[in-house]
Parts: structure tokens; sequence; C-alpha cells
């Protein structure tokens, strides 16, 4: 038996660096406002910690500061803020926060990562540093505050030094869980950053923090936390692979013994076909055939042109080589010879955006595309498209897929990661047992994703089928609630 049994006796400190709707740019930023609240409503105290940049401060009109460093190693000044998340659509409201104000650090415009040309900072290092030095100092006996985490659960690169500055530290020791979203973000600098940041160079060693003669701030969350949790039970498989190990297959192999899968929930509350503000009319499964009013909004506002029978493929991503866009783009013009369109909203590599311009100005009216982030629109798109399109050469966990299946728009995903754990491949024997939800394709190669398209303008002229599939997708429980149970059972045995 765990010596704490009970949800209402964890304190968890979820260290991130984005959380809708303060700051988002993938689906980090959706589960670190998701699953806080979910555990929060199974009696867990989760706060959040996270950088202030200035779409947070701005944000967050009611805040409290409680602590000021003016000399912290070689950081700048800064000081701590207290608040709680805004009141929105989603669940997330009203969790507690605290922020890291550090101006000379992190006001700044551009994104949380890049700047504006899409660069890294040249600071990230000592930007990121902060915020796990910050998660270690809140989970230790330094800590300016009375509360304590009894549990410090760390997301991606960003606060991958929290479990090495937490070993290091001489104090009493706090559990700590490194949560892997993407492993290809490694967060990797020079040797030198090592002692900047106020680590012992002792930590420099293969055993450690040390990563092919640099070091890298996931290698060290992965190597010193108690354990790691990754966004689906595939992807805990894959990270231990020479395919998608990244380089770290080896150590993750090595301790399989702590790695769990758990796959990620998604808001359902502001992901809700029948009251989402940004769709043109909102539905249910019981009233699907409303959707095709979002499918004439859509194709309006993309300047495709108008026709309620032609299937319409949907894409939101990040453009990047992750997302299969390289794919896409080269079974783009076969698309536009089948009786199909697609409309893309997303943004990232230049030389993907720009290609995807030039196939808007080749095909017009069957294939659009807006390159930017629009939060309303990734909503329509769920809501107007037929069906959604994951190419994706790798995918951790994948929210979009779940979003659509909730929207009634079966996707066709390649069969990765979280994709393969959440979509049923429609076949004869899925569609007869209920469970059939979309579309799956294996080989990361042209002429599978071409038949997956195929197969799905097969299905949509078939309103049977097509009706039978909607259905299956909008009636699965995708919400938080039994991934947040697995998050508190595996807190609550780390404790035992
Ligand atoms: P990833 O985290 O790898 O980017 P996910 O599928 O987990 O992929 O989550 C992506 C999230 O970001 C989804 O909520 C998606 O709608 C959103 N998103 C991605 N690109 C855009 C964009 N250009 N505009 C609006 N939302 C976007
Ligand atoms: C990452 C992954 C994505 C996952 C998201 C949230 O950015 O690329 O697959 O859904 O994190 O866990």
């Amino acid at each position: 038996m765990p010596s704490i049994a009970l949800s209402k006796d964890l304190s968890v400190l979820y260290i991130t660096s984005e959380v809708h709707p303060l700051i988002k740019t993938g689906g980090l930023g959706d589960v670190s406002a998701a699953l806080p609240a979910a555990l929060r409503a199974l009696g867990a105290d989760v706060r959040l910690l996270i950088p202030g940049y200035p779409k947070v401060l701005a944000s967050l009109r009611y805040k409290r500061k409680f602590a000021e460093f003016p000399n912290l190693l070689n950081f700048p000044p800064f000081v701590l803020w207290s608040a709680k998340l805004p009141k929105g659509k989603g669940i997330s409201k009203g969790t507690p926060i605290f922020v890291i104000d550090c101006p000379s650090l992190y006001q700044r415009s551009g994104g949380p990562y890049t700047n504006t040309n899409g660069k890294d900072w040249p600071d990230n290092a000592l930007r990121f540093g902060l915020l796990s030095k910050i998660g270690a100092i809140l989970a230790s006996d330094d800590s300016p505050l009375a509360w304590r985490p009894n549990i410090v659960h760390c997301n991606d690169w960003q606060s991958g030094l929290t479990p090495a500055y937490m070993y290091f530290y001489q104090g009493k020791k706090i559990v700590s869980l490194m949560a892997v979203h993407n492993l290809a973000f490694q967060g990797v600098f020079p040797p030198s950053t090592l002692t900047q940041l106020g680590l012992p160079s002792t930590g420099f060693h293969i055993n450690g923090i040390e990563y092919y003669g640099n070091i890298s701030f996931l290698k060290a969350g992965l190597f010193y936390s108690d354990h790691i949790i990754t966004v689906s039970p595939t992807y805990a498989k894959e990270i231990q692979t020479i395919t998608l190990g990244f380089g770290l297959q080896g150590l993750l192999a090595g301790r399989s013994d702590h790695i769990s899968g758990i796959i990620n929930g998604i808001d359902i509350a502001e992901w809700d076909p029948a009251t989402d503000p940004c769709l043109a009319q909102n539905y249910s499964v019981k009233k699907i055939t409303a959707k095709g009013i979002n499918k004439r909004a859509l194709q309006q506002i993309m300047g495709l042109a108008v026709d309620p029978d032609i299937p319409l493929f949907g894409m939101v991503s990040r453009h990047t080589y992750q997302k299969g866009y390289d794919l896409l783009l080269q079974v783009a013009p076969f698309l536009a010879r089948l009786p199909a369109q697609l409309a893309v909203l997303g943004s990232g590599e230049g030389s993907i955006d720009r290609e995807l311009v030039a196939l808007e100005k080749k095909y017009p009216g069957k294939i659009a595309v807006k390159i930017g982030f629009d939060e309303t629109l990734s909503h329509l798109i769920e809501g107007g498209a037929d069906s959604f399109l994951m190419p994706s050469r790798f995918e951790p966990c994948g929210l979009n897929q779940m979003y659509s299946q909730r929207y009634g728009t079966p996707p066709l995903v390649h069969a990765t990661g979280g994709l393969l754990d959440t979509v049923v491949d429609c076949t004869p024997t899925t569609l007869a047992d209920g469970s059939a939800s979309g579309f799956l394709f294996y080989e990361m190669a042209p002429g599978s994703l071409l038949s997956g398209i195929q197969r799905v303008v097969d299905a949509y002229r078939n309103k049977t089928t097509w009706r039978q599939l909607q259905r299956n997708g909008m009636k699965k429980d995708f919400s938080w609630h039994s991934s947040a149970m697995a998050y508190r059972d595996i807190y609550l045995s780390l404790l035992s």
C-alpha cells in the first residue's frame, strides 16, 4: 500500500513552457491546461510553473508577487508571481499558476522558443535553465513558498534540467517525473552551459547530462527523473528503438521498467461541436447533417469551390518534417485530380510554407492554404472538413485525430504512435462491430497515403458507411478522466 493513498494528499508542481489559453504552439499547450485540471478534479493539488512571456503576463489580471531574486547564479534579476488561469471555455480555469517574470529573458516579441524569423533564441539555455532551476527551488527547502510539492512533473526538454538540479540538491529528495511529448527536441547546448547554469561538472558524464560531447536538457531529465511518461503506449515502445529513439534509445531501453505510456485526453468542454463558438453551426451526433453548414462556411472562408458533395480534407499543424508534409506535397497533385478538396492551416518551416502556397496557386478552388496560427479557424476546419489528414512521420500522441473523431470528421492517419492507439481503421469487420472511426495507412510512402485518400473518397460516397463512421467517432470517450486516473496512480505508486 502506498504511504500516501489519496489524491487529496498529492501536491504536484507541473512545469511547462506553454499552456492554453495563455500561450500555445502545439499540443503541449492543450495538455498543460487540461491534464492538471483533470487531476485537480480528482482531488490532487496541481499547480503550474511557466515563464512570463508577454502574452502570459498580459492575460493574468490578478497576480501576487511572492519572491524576488536579484542575483541567482548567472540569471538576470527576476520576480515570481502567483495567479490563476483565466476563465475560459475549457476545463482549466482557476488552476493555480506560478510565473517567472524575468524581462530580459522572456519579454520579447516572437514565439516562446524562436524569434519572428523562426530561429531559436540564442539564450534558450538560460531561458529554460531558469525555468528548470525555479522548478527545483520550489520543490526544495529553499522555496519562498509554504506550499511544497511531493511530485515534480516536468514536460519536455524545457524543464529537463529540473531532475538534475534536484539530484544534486543536498536537502530532502522529492519525486520527479519526466513527461516526453516529443523526443525530437532535446535542448542540446555546449558543455560550458553546465557550469553557467550552476550544475557541477561531475554531471558532464555519459551517465548524466553529457550527450555526444554537448549537454542535453532532455537527456538530463530522462536520466535523473524517477519515472518517465510518454503520451501514448505505442510511443513508449517506439522511443526505445533506433528508428524513433533519436540517439536516446539505449538510455531509454535501459530504463524501460521506469517508462509508462499514457494516452493524452482532450478538453471535451473546449472541443465540443454542440457548443463550440468557433463553428458556423453547432451540431451533435443526433444532428450530424447540420455539420454541412460548417463545410460551406469553410469552403467560403478558404476560397474553395462551394460544393456540398465533394469530399473535403482538412489539415492543421506545425509545418515540419515530423508532420509528413513532404509526403503530402508529393501526393497533392494527385489529390487535386480526384473529386476532392484540401484545406490546410499551419506554419513553420519557410520552405514548406512556400511550397504549400504554390500548390494553392496551381489548384485554385481545390487546394487552399492559410499560413499562420489561427485558433478559430482550426476549430472550423475540424467542424467543416469531411476528413482530417495526419500523415505524420511520427506522432507521440497527436490531438487533432481525437478532435476530428469528436467532430464527426473521420481522420486519415499514418499508423504510428498515438495515432495508432486512437484511430480504428475502417474495415468490414470494424464497421460491423461498430469500432471503425477513421483510416490508417501503414507505409510512409506516397502510394500508401494516396491509396488511403482514395479509400476515404470511396467510403464518403457511401452515405450509410460514412454516417456510421462519423457516429462511431463522435461517441468515443476521449475525455481526460481515465488518463488522469492513470497519472494519479503512477504518482501514488512513486510515493509509496
Ligand atoms: P503537436 O503538439 O506535435 O504540434 P498535436 O496534435 O498534439 O501536435 O497538437 C497540435 C495542437 O496545436 C492542436 O490543438 C492544433 O489544433 C494546434 N495547432 C497546430 N497548428 C495550428 C495552427 N496553425 N493554428 C491553430 N492551431 C494549431
Ligand atoms: C507533442 C507531440 C504530439 C503530442 C503533444 C502533446 O508536441 O508532437 O504528438 O500530442 O506533444 O502531448
